[in-house]
């Protein structure tokens, strides 16, 4: 009896190996982190093969100190960071430039353009997302556009693009497969059929050739090369980190919602098999395609996305230098009663939702001779949940329904200063599970049920369990007076960079 799943998660900042047993506890895991390359302000790339490289050492060493081979290994999940985009050789399996990593700013141009030639409708209507930059398809048009001989290569159908999950998929088993989750990200696929759509790739002028094959989340999808891990693992299920995490969450049902505190902050709603499109600047996202052997069953999400969570604490250390290790903003931002009047607007990477504005900056305003480091830690910390409340109000209008509780997870998920905070600020209970790294399990349990691991989301979900429930405990007049002053902050901070 094969005894673990293993889940792969490529993150923004690090490559991830997990692995989970049949109780949904994690077993081991490693990780190593790998540079963020910074070439222009505004540009943010990877090196794909530093990806490859870091994925594949921490898949092995996980196994090794944990004594297992492949033949102990049900089957592997993948989940990863959504919308950077790669490009590669198909023959020679080598990328042609650094991949363009989701947070990068470089297409904004090209955004601005589609919709000053009223695209944006179309764009919303086919694909549930708004023309940004954050998406993957203006910046394969980029790659295309300035990689010297990219094109003429592409016409001749000897490259390749894919988001993470397919660029190492076909590094694993030599297959080119996405599946629908990681799809819905790209602004070149129809979320409603579920195809590519022709006339999109047309208007971002992408020919069809470069394109993986479109395949369940959950489902047997590839077998590893043997070379890798001695024998073959089945490649059992695929998504986006922010779909897994949650599926991961047991969310499971229409209405339920969950928010994950990474390097970005990411509020998914489960609608069911109902696409809503948005009325209020979120974005409508496949959530996963199971595939029960009989019938293909697609869940959709209302999502929001912020671009700076956890990366704000990762720049108070490396940025600022006010902290040496990021946890240490919880005790620095509890040394004072508040904020003490200051606003962080962690803008770095424009706004995302629900404001999409790609020239937004970085501001921290309301400072007085009396402001310390510990009170710019604390806006900070409280900017992430300002960001994510913007989120659940649009998601509430959207939805037409209150929510009645918010699970959370990710790196600052563990931070119960700043979940006591969002509680407060939004008015909802805050659920914390007790397996915070909710986005390789839901990986992994997707992988599981394609291959029998696990027998229904009914046996997953009996899984879950709380850890904390943080209750709302702040005044109505201060909550709004509050949500005032953010949105006051955030309208100053808007608008910089043009
Ligand atoms: O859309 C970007 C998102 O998938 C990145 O997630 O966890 O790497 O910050 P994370």
């Amino acid at each position: 009896m094969r005894k673990f799943i293993l889940a792969i998660d490529q993150g923004t900042t690090s490559s991830r190996a997990i692995l989970f047993n049949h109780a949904g506890q994690i077993h081991g895991t490693a990780q190593q982190e790998y540079a963020q390359i910074f070439p222009e302000p505004g540009w943010v790339e990877h090196n794909a093969n530093d990806i490859w490289h870091s994925q594949l050492a921490v898949a092995r060493q996980v196994l090794k100190e944990h004594d297992l081979n492949a033949t102990d290994i049900a089957a592997i999940g993948i989940t990863n960071q959504r919308e950077t985009t790669v490009l590669w050789d198909r023959k020679t399996g080598e990328p042609l430039a650094n991949a363009i990593v989701w947070q990068d700013r470089r297409t904004a141009a090209l955004c601005d353009q589609l919709r000053a030639e009223g695209k944006a409708a179309l764009f919303q209507h086919k694909t549930g997302l708004v023309l940004d930059s954050y998406f993957s398809g203006t910046k394969l048009n980029w790659l295309l556009k300035n990689v010297p001989g990219a094109r003429a290569k592409a016409e001749r159908g000897e490259l390749a693009f894919g988001t993470i999950d397919s660029w190492l998929i076909f590094k694993l088993s030599g297959k080119h497969v996405t599946d629908t989750s990681n799809a819905s990200r790209t602004l070149l696929f129809n979320i409603h059929s579920k195809q590519w759509d022709d006339e999109l790739l047309g208007l971002l002028d992408i020919p069809r050739t470069l394109l993986p094959e479109v395949v369940a989340s959950s489902g047997v999808a590839a077998y590893t090369y043997d070379a890798l891990f001695g024998a073959p693992i089945p490649i059992a299920g695929i998504a986006g980190d922010q779909q897994a995490a949650t599926f991961g969450q047991a969310c499971h049902q229409a209405g339920m919602a969950k928010n994950t505190y990474g390097t970005g902050c990411f509020m998914l709603l489960n609608t069911g098999t109902q696409a809503i499109t948005s009325n209020n600047n979120l974005l409508t996202t496949v959530g996963w395609t199971l595939d029960s052997g009989k019938e293909l069953r697609t869940d959709y999400m209302l999502e929001g996305s912020v671009f700076m969570a956890g990366a704000i604490i990762q720049w108070l250390r490396d940025g600022l230098g006010i902290i040496s290790s990021s946890n240490e903003v919880e005790a620095l931002a509890a040394s004072v009663p508040d904020n003490g009047g200051v606003v962080f607007v962690p803008a770095f990477s424009g706004l995302g939702a629900p404001y999409w504005d790609a020239y937004a900056r970085g501001m921290i305003i309301g400072m007085t001779r009396g402001s310390s480091k510990a009170h710019i830690a604390r806006a900070a910390l409280e900017s992430i949940a300002y960001q994510s409340a913007d989120l659940l109000q649009a998601m509430q209008k959207d939805a037409g329904i209150a929510l009645h509780e918010l699970r959370v997870d990710g790196g600052a998920a563990r931070n119960d200063l700043l979940m006591q905070f969002q509680a407060d600020i939004l008015n909802v209970p805050v659920i914390r599970p007790v397996v915070t790294e909710t986005t390789a399990l839901g990986a992994a349990y997707l992988a599981g049920l394609a291959v029998s691991f696990w027998s229904s989301t009914e046996e997953i979900s009996a899984q879950w369990q709380m850890d904390k429930c943080f209750v709302p405990r702040m005044r109505q007049d201060e909550r709004e007076h509050r949500m005032n002053t953010w949105h006051k902050a955030v309208q100053r901070s808007q608008a910089w960079d043009e």
